[in-house]
């Protein structure tokens, strides 16, 4: 087993996962290099060297690795050649850079599980000029759903669209390119399951939490564990997870997004080859973290154990819509005075409506309880401008 304490980790991309990843490390002395476009970054004052540029710049993420011993990414929009090239020449990249390749394009990733018989929505791929020329009866109901293959995050670059208007020619703005029309899932429970696999194939998943999405601005709204789900759909959704992460030969920490159709079937929306927002809960309500678990894996030690320890709750804590820049945070004051409140501020220097300024875990051993006071937190903290 390596001994943690000299090994250098490169993380490409600056953002919250990355300064949650350094935080779940720094009782082990690792080191970390960063690249990002800004020094204005979550991650900035952590980096032993701290490289600017783009995540996409060949020689910025060389630079990365020549100062590092393992490579890693928190978000999937990075030079994916350039990682591919560095593992031919010994590089350790987890996870694989042929994996994020396929992740990348969401098309090339549908097409994936469909080869390899792990159950998704039904899909077609097409450029999104010739989207109103379909024949669009394969999918069941008035809604389908499309997909920009390249560059969308967040619910950016998602689109619900009724089957008429798409017919009469109207597709949104953003979207150009390769686009994946899919089967609109109506009443979908989401449903995520984090995987774990290490060097030797010792796969560990983590107890599965179920989301509750804002609608309005498609973004996590809160989600929970444990899923409230029946024991059998809970094994369902974690043999399809560890199924898809065996199919990928995957490296690393994975999250494995699930739909549980009104019908009872579970199939795989998109998994990220990185932690996820649906694992911040695992910092304080499991004997791992999710960022713990991917240092062991780069470090070569034995996976942790991943169970709950007591139920939780997670917020997402977004910019609100009227602020703009400069801001402090309403309601601090009473997170703090909440038993089992955890706050993880991200150190964002402006705020935007819509942004992820944050996050907060409530653990309770009564769910519900811990729910209650979520949304009683939630309703308190505001971004306010300065
Ligand atoms: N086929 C579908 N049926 C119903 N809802 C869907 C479908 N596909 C996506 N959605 C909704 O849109 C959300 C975002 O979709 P998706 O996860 O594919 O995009 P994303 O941009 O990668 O988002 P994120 O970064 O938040 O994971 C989903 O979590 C879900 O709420
Ligand atoms: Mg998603």
């Amino acid at each position: 087993m390596t001994q943690p304490f000299s090994t250098k980790i490169g993380i490409i991309g600056g953002g919250q996962l990355g300064k949650m990843l350094i935080e779940s490390a720094k009782p082990w002395n690792v080191e970390f290099n960063i690249l990002e476009a800004s020094k204005d970054c979550p991650c900035f004052e952590y980096a032993s060297t701290f490289i600017e540029g783009s995540l996409m710049d060949d020689e910025k993420i060389k630079e990365l690795a020549a100062i590092s011993d393992v490579i890693t990414y928190e978000i999937e929009h990075v030079g994916v050649e350039t990682l591919k090239f560095l593992e031919q020449n010994g590089t350790a990249v987890i996870p694989s850079g042929s994996i994020l390749e396929i992740i990348q394009d969401k098309g090339v990733q549908k097409q994936f599980y469909k080869d390899n018989g792990l159950a998704t929505s039904p899909f077609i791929i097409v450029d999104s000029s010739e989207t109103s020329q379909l024949d669009l009866s394969r999918f069941p109901g008035n809604r389908v759903v499309i997909k920009s293959c390249k560059g969308g995050y967040d619910g950016k670059g998602v689109s619900i669209m009724s089957k008429s208007d798409i017919s009469n020619g109207k597709t949104p703005e953003v979207f150009q390119g390769r686009v994946v029309l899919e089967n609109f899932v109506p009443e979908v429970t989401e449903l995520s399951v984090i995987v774990a696999r290490d060097a030797s194939g010792d796969i560990r998943s983590f107890p599965i939490v179920e989301m509750v999405f804002d609608p309005e601005i498609n973004l996590v709204d809160y989600l929970f564990a444990p899923s409230a789900v029946s024991n059998q759909v809970k094994d369902q959704a974690n043999t399809l997870a560890v199924k898809a992460i065996e199919a990928l030969n995957g490296v690393g920490i994975f999250a494995v997004e699930l739909f549980l159709t009104k019908e009872g079937e579970v199939i795989i929306n998109e998994i990220a080859p990185r932690p996820h927002n649906s694992g911040h809960h695992t910092i304080e309500a499991n004997y791992t973290s999710q960022y713990e678990q991917l240092m062991r894996i780069m470090l070569n030690m034995p996976l942790g154990e991943t169970d709950l320890i007591t139920p939780a709750v997670m917020t997402n804590i977004i910019g609100a819509d009227n602020v703009t820049g400069a801001y402090t945070l309403g309601g601090l004051e009473d997170l703090m005075a909440t038993k089992g409140a955890y706050l993880h501020w991200y150190n964002k220097s402006v705020t935007k409506p819509g942004r992820k300024m944050g996050h907060f875990t409530v653990l309770d051993s009564d769910l519900d309880s811990a729910v209650q006071k979520s949304h009683d937190l939630k309703r308190m903290l505001k971004t306010q401008p300065q």
